[in-house]
């Protein structure tokens, strides 16, 4: 197996304090730019990606496509073209499909294969192998795919099915990975696939699939589509990840008294749950929305302005964490900054990530001394005004590394964060953007 995982030696230094201003451009959104290369896949036609998110992740998804026939021209460090082989133009890879730590990849790929004329294996790398596959086995053994892991999880190894059928399906958790596995296999299916979801999850999958000219009904939680449609190549403009921004929008609270501007970021609803759950906190955010493209599938953009804000502990509403589910660990980074008390509930999902990311922010908090219970299903703490430094494990989960990174600027002595090559996956960059807007973190 490859991947970065495994470099565990490399860790970040960063130094106690220090303000943040200035303004930045954080790399594309990973989810978009994994979709937009596998609808391009499949489309008749080229795709054009601008601002693609050239990380580990993505890039694995790149490589797997290219292995599956797909040419795929890189004219700029963000910039792809997708020469696009059609519905059923896939060919068979001469060996196993090596994911990295991509969970999105693995589990829409997945999707994508099950209805295929040929096997294919999917494998990745230590965190992906542990990760739970039946969520997105399940619906599509209902399809009629065939499909072995090993206890749920990876190796996914696929049979290809070309016969798939429709389903009705009814997620059991708000999931937007399962939801774009069962839409991707539905391409591919005969008739009209049904899905509901029990709260919203992202929905690019959705947008990026009307955006490549396929007809898809949406009604509050419940989707239509009808397989057998043709996608069309399309231009892709990848807005920035909200997700990696959300690492400055929680630092400015923290230190940002003259104000931190982060342009170009994806403001997709379905993804900003964090803007709401700071704004609940006391925190100064102004949203500057770019004009709307007009198109109806256009993914949402725009600037948002930061200033250091006093926090205040709140109870997040259930409602809210799928809505925020990836921007949770820096989100207890901000509670562990805002005076009084925090609860998050209802939140089991983030034990199934990279790592699991409850344990991994509680060791966390432990260590630089913050008062706090971990829960089954989420979290208590109590805020401090300023923290101990120490060393951290990152558990090679990227968010965790930069979410620690970012605790620096309450600690009274330095932060040491191990493990943390995995950073790359969805932030390339990360120390050199951090360096300019002001947190003084080097990487050793
Ligand atoms: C993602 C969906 C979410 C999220 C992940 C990216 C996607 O996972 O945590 O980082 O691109 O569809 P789940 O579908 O497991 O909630």
């Amino acid at each position: 197996m490859t991947g970065v995982t495994g470099s565990g030696s490399a860790r970040f230094q960063v130094a106690p304090g220090g303000r943040l201003a200035g303004e930045l451009t954080v790399p594309g959104d990973k989810s978009i730019s994994h979709r937009a290369l596998m609808l391009g896949g499949v489309a008749s036609g080229d795709t054009r990606i601008s601002g693609f998110l050239a990380g580990e992740d993505c890039l694995a998804t790149a490589r797997a496509l290219a292995a599956l026939g797909v040419a795929i021209e890189r004219p700029g460090e963000t910039e792809v073209v997708v020469h696009g082989v059609g519905p059923r133009g896939f060919s068979a890879p001469d060996a196993n499909l090596d994911l990295g730590n991509a969970g999105t990849a693995m589990r829409l790929l997945t999707g994508l294969l099950a209805p295929q004329r040929f096997n294919s294996t999917l494998v990745g790398d230590a965190s992906l192998m542990r990760r739970p596959m039946q969520r997105v086995v399940a619906p599509l053994e209902m399809m009629g795919a065939r499909i072995r892991t090993h206890d749920g999880r990876p190796p996914v190894e696929i049979r290809g099915t070309p016969r798939l059928r429709a389903i009705h399906y009814s997620l059991p958790v708000a999931s937007a990975q399962v939801k774009s596995a069962v839409l991707l296999a539905a391409l591919n299916a005969a008739g009209r696939t049904h899905i509901t979801e029990p709260a919203p999850s992202r929905d690019h999958t959705e947008r990026m699939l009307g955006a490549f000219g396929a007809k898809i009904e949406r009604e509050g939680r419940s989707i239509t589509f009808d397989g057998g449609q043709t996608l069309r190549g399309a231009h892709v403009t990848v807005p920035a990840d909200f997700s990696s921004a959300a690492f400055f929008l929680v630092a400015g609270c923290l230190a940002a008294d003259q104000g931190l501007l982060l342009r170009n970021v994806g403001v997709n609803p379905t993804r900003t749950g964090l803007l709401e759950l700071l704004q609940r906190m006391g925190a100064d955010i102004r949203v500057h929305p770019h004009t709307a493209s007009g198109a109806p599938h256009a993914e949402p953009v725009a600037d948002i302005e930061v200033h250091q804000s006093a926090l205040r502990g709140i109870t997040v509403p259930e409602s809210l964490v799928p809505l925020a589910i990836d921007e949770l660990p820096v989100f207890f980074i901000a509670a562990a900054c805002a005076s009084g008390e925090t609860l998050v509930r209802g939140a089991l999902e983030l034990r199934v990530k990279e790592s699991d990311r409850l344990e991994a922010v509680a060791t966390g908090l432990a260590t630089l001394g913050v008062e706090h219970e971990l829960l089954p299903d989420g979290m208590w703490l109590r805020g401090a005004q300023a923290f101990s430094g120490g060393s951290i494990d990152s558990r090679g989960d990227h968010r965790i590394a930069m979410a620690f990174a970012v605790a620096a600027l309450r600690a009274r002595a330095a932060i040491e964060i191990a493990d943390v090559a995995n950073v790359a996956t969805s932030f390339p960059g990360f120390v050199a953007s951090a360096r300019i807007v002001g947190l003084a973190v080097e990487q050793l």
